[in-house]
C-alpha cells in the first residue's frame, strides 16, 4: 500500500500565519502537522508517500526533504491550483500505480491513528472505505449517509441540509477503481473536483464503499483556534510534563507543564504554562504566558499575561518606546486582542 498526503490548498483560514508559511508546517507541540501526518502513516507501515504540494512546495522540501530523517519516502507531486482532493489523485496517477492507497489530509490531527481501520480496509478490500465521525454541525464536511445495513449510500460535500451526523475526517483508503471516479467526475459549484463526488461515483456504480466510525481525537487545524487545541491535546499525550531541549536555557522563571521548549530558546524571570509550546531560537523575558504556541526565533519580552496566543516566525512583543501605551505594526489580517480600557 502506498500513501498520498494532501499538502496543498490555500489556507486562507489561518490567516495571517498562511502568508508566509504553508499551514502544514504549522508546529503543534514543536512538530509541523505535516509530520505528525507522515508518522501517522508510518506507523501503518506504508513507507512509499507521495505529498501533493502547492506554491509553498520549496518549504515543505526544505523542512521534510526525502523523509528518510521520518523514515519514510517521500516523492513530491506538484499541484499549479488548488483544483480540489480529486484533482490530486489525478496529479498522482503515475506515483499510485495500481497499488490500493491511503490518502491523507496534510493538515489534520488524528492522535489515536487509524491502524485498525487500515487493518480493515487490507483484509476486506473494499473500492473505498472512508474514515468518519460523528459532529454535531456536519454541513462543512463531506457527509456520509448510511443505509439501514451500514453500507454507505450516499456521500455529500458540505449539505445545507445534512441528513446524518457523520462527517468525513480526511483519511481515505482506496482501491485503483477510484482512478476510473476522479476521471469521470466534474467539477463542483465551488469549482473543485471533489473526492466526495468521485467516492459517490463508485457507490452510483454499485462498487462496494464502506465508511468505519473514528472514536479518537480529530481535528483539523484550519483556524488558530483549531491549532491551540490541537497542541493542548497532543502537550497532553507527550507524557513528559516539561520537555525541555537541553540546549534551551531556564533563568529565574517557573514552567507548569505540559509544555516544551525548543533549542537555543532562553527564558527569563517568565511563568510559563500550562499548554505551552516555544520553538527554537525564541527569548522571552519578565513574561506570563500559558496556552499558547511560540514559532521559531520570536521575542516577547516584558508581557504581564498572554493565553491562547499563537506568535509567528521571528515576531517582537516588547514594551513601546517614548511611553506611548502602545505601538503596533499588525500586518494583514493579523488580530490582536488587548485588555479593555
Ligand atoms: P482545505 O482545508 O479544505 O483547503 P485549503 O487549504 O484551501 O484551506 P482554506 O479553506 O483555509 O483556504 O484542504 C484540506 C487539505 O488538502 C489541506 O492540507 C490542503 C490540501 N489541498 C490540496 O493539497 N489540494 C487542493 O486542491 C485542496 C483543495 C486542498
Amino acid at each position: 500500500m502506498k500513501a498520498l498526503v494532501l499538502a496543498g490548498g490555500s489556507g486562507t483560514r489561518l490567516r495571517p500565519f498562511s502568508y508566509s508559511m504553508p499551514k502544514q508546517l504549522i508546529p503543534i507541540a514543536n512538530r509541523p502537522v505535516l509530520e505528525h501526518v507522515l508518522m501517522n502513516i508510518r506507523d501503518l507501515g506504508v513507507s512509499e508517500i507521495g505529498v501533493i504540494v502547492g506554491s509553498w512546495a520549496s518549504q515543505i522540501d526544505a523542512v521534510i526533504g526525502d523523509g528518510s530523517s521520518l523514515g519514510v519516502r517521500v516523492t513530491y507531486i506538484q499541484q499549479g491550483a488548488p483544483l480540489g482532493l480529486a484533482h490530486a489523485v489525478r496529479l498522482a496517477r503515475g506515483f499510485l500505480g495500481d497499488d490500493d492507497f491511503v490518502m491523507y489530509l496534510g493538515d489534520i490531527i488524528l492522535s489515536g491513528g487509524v491502524a485498525e481501520i487500515a487493518a480493515d480496509f487490507r483484509a476486506r478490500r473494499p473500492a473505498a472505505q472512508v474514515v468518519a465521525q460523528r459532529v454535531a454541525d456536519p454541513r462543512a464536511f463531506g457527509v456520509v449517509e448510511l443505509g439501514p445495513d451500514g453500507a454507505v449510500r450516499r456521500l455529500v460535500e458540505k449539505p445545507r441540509w445534512p441528513r446524518s451526523d457523520l462527517a468525513m475526517v480526511g483519511v481515505y483508503f482506496f482501491t485503483a477503481a477510484i482512478h476510473q471516479a476522479v476521471a469521470a467526475i466534474a467539477p463542483s459549484r465551488r469549482g473543485e473536483l471533489e473526492i466526495t463526488d468521485a467516492v459517490q461515483w463508485l457507490v452510483s456504480r454499485g462498487l462496494p464503499v464502506r465508511a468505519t466510525e473514528y472514536r479518537g481525537f480529530w481535528k483539523d487545524t484550519g483556524r488558530p483556534d483549531d491549532v491551540l487545541e490541537c497542541n493542548r491535546r497532543l502537550l497532553g499525550e507527550l507524557g513528559v510534563l516539561v520537555d525541555l531541549d537541553p540546549m534551551a536555557q531556564v533563568v529565574r522563571s517557573h514552567i507548569e507543564g505540559p509544555a516544551i521548549i525548543g533549542a537555543n530558546t532562553l527564558i527569563e524571570d517568565c511563568l510559563i504554562g500550562p499548554n505551552v509550546s516555544i520553538g527554537r531560537d525564541c527569548v522571552l523575558r519578565g513574561t506570563r504566558l500559558s496556552d499558547s504556541i511560540v514559532l521559531d526565533g520570536a521575542s516577547i519580552l516584558e508581557v504581564p499575561g498572554m493565553h491562547g496566543s499563537i506568535v509567528g516566525r521571528s515576531a517582537v512583543i516588547e514594551p513601546a518606546a517614548n511611553a506611548v501605551p502602545y505601538r503596533l505594526l499588525v500586518g494583514d489580517d493579523t488580530r490582536v486582542e488587548i485588555m479593555a480600557r
